[in-house]
């Protein structure tokens, strides 16, 4: 192939020294990330003024460049915020595309923006910035979530529905217990992100390419100005990691599997097998062909979404693991993944808080269920404990009684005192207090129990917690 004496074009790539031919327009498709990583201009924008202001104070470039710099570079975050810059302009990623405008608006003294950093260490310092802010955005709005759900808690304390194991009728229980159930997974989805973002806030930059730089820059410098907890020491490792990527996904991808779980029971609930709960129709659609189909979408497509996520998980997993130290183009591969982990799931926590506020919650349906079941067997076993009879025994003969029933097609309630004396001459005329399922919660003692005091309790602790009144 002939190489031709290089010009120089209005958008010669910033590292075109070495190289006598263009890049080939289908290699330029291929390997440019504006488009997908323009989301980071602030951040970008941010390290390089911090940067500026570092080099300055060290002498190594002069106070009036460092001031011409950090305007051009304020101009340009305005040009971009507002909307004026086409990012799009010929440069491969947001560093050389906002490198570039800087030339084209302060000149010459531009090249000194690159002194001692490298995209390598720039990237990594943008990107666990962005996450930084990623993950207080995230955990707001799952707070919300909780919320809404807690709103509900509250307003229907009191009310009883059948609790589940194997998706088969337990025991009975507060409504309100079992949404606070999700409110505590919640807890632990925020405190995920959290910690995840506690071992991401420490800075790469001045990490160079790889191996430093002989520039006496000060790196804890810019760590700080940039809020940093400190650095990321080995420069090696500043840039050849992604962990608070992947980490940060697996934190998305775990809240996504709770907020699908819940999603599955408000399909569940919402269908008229359990009629439990009316989601709004501003929250539902309709079927093109069955005119009385309100479909439950949102929580399904919640529960569909997760799939994203645990995918977006995968792929960087997948991106990193058969990378040498220190950086590789693979790594650019990572944004995709990382912003569709985050948008899919605050989309789906923030239309879940919202449908969550209106959905209905028919307390009448599920106490009858409770009532429809064989709920308060464990109560009968443990009565008969009480009386003195070995639980084995106990549930041996609970579970007889239970069998005499079905076949009877009869419930518990049902069965008179001389009925049960057959199974077992323990039983006596208070038996029939236990066989009520709407006492069983109150007579739960134990610590996060579902009886009301508990239930209450906790109720209390969420809304001085979630900050709500
Ligand atoms: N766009 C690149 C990325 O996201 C930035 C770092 C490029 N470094 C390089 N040596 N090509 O990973």
């Amino acid at each position: 192939m002939k190489r031709s004496k290089k010009k120089q074009k209005p958008n010669a790539k910033l590292w075109g020294g070495r190289f006598t031919e263009d890049l080939n327009a289908l290699a330029f498709e291929f390997s440019k990330s504006i488009h997908i990583d323009k989301r980071l201009y602030r951040e970008d924008i941010a390290g390089s003024l911090a940067h500026i202001e570092m080099l300055a104070q060290k002498g190594i470039i002069a106070p009036s460049e460092a001031s011409q710099i950090g305007r051009g570079l304020r101009e340009i975050e305005k040009e971009i915020d507002e909307g004026v810059f086409p990012l799009d302009s010929g440069q491969e990623d947001i560093h050389l595309a906002i490198e570039q405008r800087l030339f084209e608006k302060i000149g010459n003294v531009a090249g000194k923006l690159h002194t001692a950093r490298s995209r390598n260490d720039q990237i990594a310092t943008d990107e666990r910035l962005w996450l930084r802010s990623a993950i207080q955005t995230l955990a707001e709005s799952v707070a919300s979530l909780q919320r809404a759900l807690l709103e509900k808690s509250d307003a229907h304390f009191g009310a009883i529905m059948p609790g589940y194991t194997h998706l088969q009728r337990a025991q009975p229980i507060l409504l309100s217990h079992h949404l606070l159930a999700h409110i505590e997974t919640f807890e632990r989805d925020k405190s995920r992100l959290r910690d995840a973002l506690a071992r991401m806030n420490f800075s790469p930059l001045g990490a160079a390419a790889l191996a430093g730089t002989p520039i006496p820059i000060d790196r804890h410098k810019t760590a700080k100005a940039l809020g940093f907890a400190g650095i990321v020491e080995n420069s090696i490792d500043a840039v050849s990691d992604r962990d608070y990527v992947i980490e940060f996904i697996s934190a998305c991808a775990i809240a996504m599997m709770h907020l699908s779980r819940l999603a599955e029971e408000w399909v569940l609930w919402s269908s008229q097998e359990f009629g439990f709960i009316t989601i709004a129709d501003a929250f539902a659609t309709g079927s093109s062909i069955m005119p009385q189909k309100k479909n439950p979408d949102m929580a399904e497509l919640v529960r569909g979404k997760t799939g994203r996520v645990y995918g977006a998980l995968i792929s960087v997993l997948t991106t990193m693991k058969g990378l040498p130290l220190a950086y590789n183009r693979d790594m650019q591969e990572d944004k995709v993944p990382m912003f569709e982990a985050f948008d899919t799931t605050k989309q789906c926590f923030d239309i879940f808080a919202e449908m969550a506020r209106s959905t209905e919650f028919h307390e009448s349906e599920m106490k009858k269920a409770v009532h429809r079941d064989f709920s308060t067997a464990t109560e009968l076993a443990d009565y008969l404990t009480k009386k003195g009879v070995p639980f084995r025994e106990a549930h041996e003969i609970v579970g007889n009684i239970v069998r005499f029933c079905v076949a009877e097609r009869l419930l518990l309630p049902d069965l008179h005192l001389k009925t049960l004396h057959a199974f077992s001459p323990a039983f006596d005329d208070d038996v029939f207090e236990y066989l009520n399922p709407e006492k069983s919660p109150a007579r739960k003692k134990s610590a996060g129990s579902t009886s009301p005091k508990e239930v209450a309790k906790q109720i209390a602790k969420w809304k001085r917690l979630l900050n709500l009144n």
